[in-house]
C-alpha cells in the first residue's frame, strides 16, 4: 500500500512493520508539519527507511533532533570525534550487533528512537533486521500474555553480547562497553507513551526476571523472545550507502547478522532521548546499579 501525504510517499516494506519514505531530502530543514507526519509514520510503522540521502554527521544529528532532545552517543562508548551524539558502529572495531536487542535498555531512560546511517556497506549481507515487539505481544496466547504482564526484567550492559571469539577488537570494545556497570528493572510489557500500545520490552540486555532464578529467567525469556523474532514480526533492511533508518526504540528490537566475514561495514548512530518506561499498572522502571545516566538523557 502506498500513501501520499505532505509531499512525500509512504510505501510499506514489511507486513507488520516498516515503511520506506520517498520524496524527502533529509539534509534540508524539515517543516514542523512534515516532522509531525514523519512522527505519525514512525508510530504507525515503527521503522521508516530513507534511501539515497548521503548525509553528513551534522545532517543526521539535526534530523534526529527534530524528534526530541538527543542523548550523547552512548553511556560508556566514546562518540565520533567532535560529534558528541554520534556513535560509530564499525565492524572493524568489533561492533557487530548480532544479538537481538533494544538500544541501551540497561539505563532507566532508554532512547525513544534511533537513527542509523550507512557510510560503508558490504556488497552482500550486513543487513539490519527490526522486529515488532507489539505484534509479538499480541501473538502471545492469552494466558502467556497475562503472565508476561506481571513480569519485570533486570537489564544490564554486563553480559556477553558479542558472539565468540571475543578477542582482539571485540574484546577491547566489550571492556569499554562494561567500563561502567548498569542494571535497571523494566516491565516486561511496556505501555508505549505515545500510542498506548503494549509491547514486549525485553531483548539481549534483559538477563534476569525479578523474583526468579537465572535458569527460570532464561527459559521464560527464551519463550517470550521467540515471539519477537518470529519471521512474521521482522522487516529486513538491505543497506545501500547513504541510507538512513529511523526506528521506534520503545517497541522494537533489532539485530545485525554477522554474515559479511571481514568486509568493512560502518554505520553512524544518533539516538533521541526517551522517557522512563511504564508497565501496565503505571509502575515505572527503577535503577538497581549505576548512576542515573543523567549525562545520557539529553544533550
Ligand atoms: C545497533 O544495534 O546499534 C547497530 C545495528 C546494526 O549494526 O545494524
Amino acid at each position: 500500500m502506498t500513501t501520499v501525504r505532505t509531499g512525500f510517499e509512504i510505501r510499506r516494506v514489511g507486513g507488520r512493520l516498516g515503511a520506506e519514505i520517498i520524496g524527502l531530502d533529509l539534509s534540508a530543514d524539515l517543516e514542523p508539519a512534515i516532522v509531525a507526519e514523519l512522527n505519525a509514520a514512525l508510530l504507525e510503522h515503527k521503522a521508516v527507511f530513507f534511501r539515497g540521502q548521503d548525509l553528513s554527521d551534522e545532517d543526521q544529528t539535526r534530523f534526529a533532533a527534530s524528534f526530541g532532545a538527543l542523548t550523547i552517543a552512548h553511556p560508556t562508548v566514546p562518540s565520533v570525534d567532535g560529534q558528541p551524539s554520534v556513535l560509530a558502529v564499525n565492524a572493524e572495531d568489533g561492533a557487530r550487533a548480532n544479538r537481538w536487542h533494544t538500544d541501551v535498555t540497561f539505563v532507566r531512560t532508554p532512547p525513544k528512537a534511533s537513527t542509523l546511517r550507512s557510510l560503508v556497506v558490504p556488497p552482500y549481507g550486513g543487513n539490519t533486521l527490526i522486529a515488532n515487539a507489539a505484534a509479538a505481544y499480541q501473538d502471545l496466547p492469552e494466558r502467556l500474555r497475562e503472565f508476561a504482564d506481571r513480569l519485570w526484567a533486570v537489564h544490564t550492559n554486563d553480559y556477553d553480547y558479542l558472539q565468540p571469539p571475543a578477542d582482539g577488537k571485540a574484546a577491547e570494545r566489550r571492556a569499554v562497553f562494561v567500563s561502567r556497570r548498569y542494571r535497571t528493572a523494566h516491565p516486561v510489557v511496556r505501555v508505549h507513551p505515545e500510542t498506548g500500545e503494549r509491547g514486549q520490552f525485553i531483548g539481549g540486555f534483559a538477563q534476569q526476571l525479578v523474583g526468579l532464578s537465572t535458569s527460570e529467567s532464561r527459559d521464560i525469556l527464551r519463550i517470550l523472545q521467540a515471539y519477537v523474532t518470529r519471521p512474521e514480526n521482522i522487516v529486513r533492511w538491505q543497506w545501500a550507502p547513504g541510507d538512513l533508518v529511523l526506528f521506534d526504540n520503545r517497541i522494537t528490537q533489532h539485530y545485525a547478522p554477522d554474515d559479511y566475514a571481514d568486509l568493512p561495514r560502518l554505520l553512524h548512530r544518533v539516538t533521541v532521548a526517551g522517557d522512563v518506561p511504564t508497565g501496565i499498572t503505571g509502575e515505572r522502571s527503577y535503577l538497581l546499579e549505576g548512576d542515573e545516566a543523567a549525562h545520557y538523557t539529553s544533550v
